[in-house]
């Protein structure tokens, strides 16, 4: 996919935005608290229908305002024709969401047109938190290449939800274990795409850690959410006394995790900052080929203030493979120096923000460059 057109209005600080890209590479540059996050955040509605930051809707309109809108016009991989993106937030009516004109319910459906990535300082959760932040990673990924994975995945969740209920309300053993039968074989069929998809992106992964010179050995493994010794359906028939004091069902593909090791330890422990920074470049730098190659949809890449932290060569390795990827990267510094030289950069747009006004820089030189990050 590749954004042509964005416009935004009264979304943060961003009370007029009207820009159009036609670079694989987007630099956004400006000082703090200038709009630069608030640009992607206006990106990530077209691909989402929602904020990554918060879930208030009062705290993203620009204040004294009714509501916001984000204006997009992306042209897409299956599609010739650009498609028109609407999203109108209020704070006062519902919300809508075009897409060529028409009305859509389902933010699923922006989504699946516009595959976007989004990488900023919380996606260090990925390696250091729970195991949710790598179950939506990898979902993430089966919901592009898999059609009918997004149904199955929403089943299966409606079914432990009402198993839980069930629980709770201490329901006969009989009537837990209907929810059972119907569950057990979507758990399975879920537990077999993820773990052809967790063995294709292994392949891939191997290949972009070299590529950007991540030489740890790190380990990943897929666990499906219950032993591997066991079948589920035996499983949940064994657990069901203790699954009735926890009020949850302990096992299946609703704890399905990524385990993340160097030499037994988790990386959270066993890798510098910046060592997980690569990593996690390397991960998501993983999915959007294996999205390439299974079902020919190209990321675009929202990046926020990433190349902090990295030394200097790191820096012009990530900045060379993300602009390999022949897909769209959106790129937010506060500092222009730490892009180095912008000249090796191939095409490139640059737009400098300040206070929620966005200004491209045409025909930019290097000997702007001071004046540019001033
Ligand atoms: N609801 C709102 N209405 C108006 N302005 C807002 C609202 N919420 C936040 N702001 C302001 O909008 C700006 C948002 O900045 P943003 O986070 O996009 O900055 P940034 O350029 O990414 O900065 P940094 O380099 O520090 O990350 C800030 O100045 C903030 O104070
Ligand atoms: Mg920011």
């Amino acid at each position: 996919m590749f954004v042509n057109a964005l416009k935004v209005n009264y979304l943060r600080n961003l009370v007029n935005v009207d820009a159009s890209f036609h670079a694989p590479l987007v630099i956004f540059s400006g000082l703090n608290g200038s709009g630069k996050t608030s640009l992607l955040e206006a990106l990530y509605f077209l691909g989402y229908g929602r904020s990554f930051q918060s879930r208030l809707l009062n705290r993203i309109v620009h204040y004294g305002q009714p509501g916001l809108s984000v204006f997009g016009e992306v042209c897409t991989d299956q599609h010739a024709l650009a498609l028109q993106v609407g999203i109108a937030k209020s704070l006062h009516e519902p919300s809508q969401i075009r897409l060529n004109g028409k009305t859509i319910m389902n933010a699923s459906e922006l989504a699946l047109h516009m595959p976007m990535q989004l990488i900023h300082p919380e996606s260090f959760h990925l390696l250091t938190g729970g195991s949710q932040a790598r179950r939506q990673f990898l979902d993430w990924g089966l919901f592009h290449v898999e059609p009918q994975f997004h149904a199955l995945w929403q089943k299966s969740q409606r079914l432990v939800l009402q198993r839980n209920a069930a629980l709770r309300s201490e329901a006969p053993d009989d009537m837990v274990m209907l929810w059972d039968q119907t569950w057990v074989g979507i758990a399975e069929t879920i537990d077999t795409m993820r773990r052809a998809y967790v063995d294709s992106f292994l392949e891939i992964y191997a290949q972009v850690a070299d590529t950007l010179q991540f030489q740890l050995p790190v380990e990943l493994h897929y666990h499906r959410g219950w032993s591997e010794e066991q079948d589920l359906a035996s499983l949940l028939k064994q657990q069901l006394a203790k699954d009735r004091t926890r009020h949850y069902t302990y096992s299946g593909p609703q704890r399905a995790d990524i385990i993340i090791k160097l030499a037994g330890v988790p990386v959270a422990d066993a890798l510098s900052r910046g060592q997980q920074k690569l990593l996690l470049m390397v991960l998501f730098l993983t999915q959007a080929q294996l999205l390439y190659q299974r079902a020919k949809k190209k990321s675009c890449y929202l990046l926020d203030d990433i190349l902090a932290e990295f030394d200097p060569t790191r820096r012009q390795q990530i900045l060379q493979s993300l602009t390999q990827l022949s897909s769209q990267v959106f790129l937010t510094t506060p500092d222009l120096s730490q892009l180095g030289d912008l000249a090796q950069l191939g095409a490139y747009q640059l737009f400098h923000v300040e206070q929620g006004v966005v200004r491209e820089h045409e025909g930019y030189a290097l000997s702007d460059l001071s004046a540019a990050a001033g």
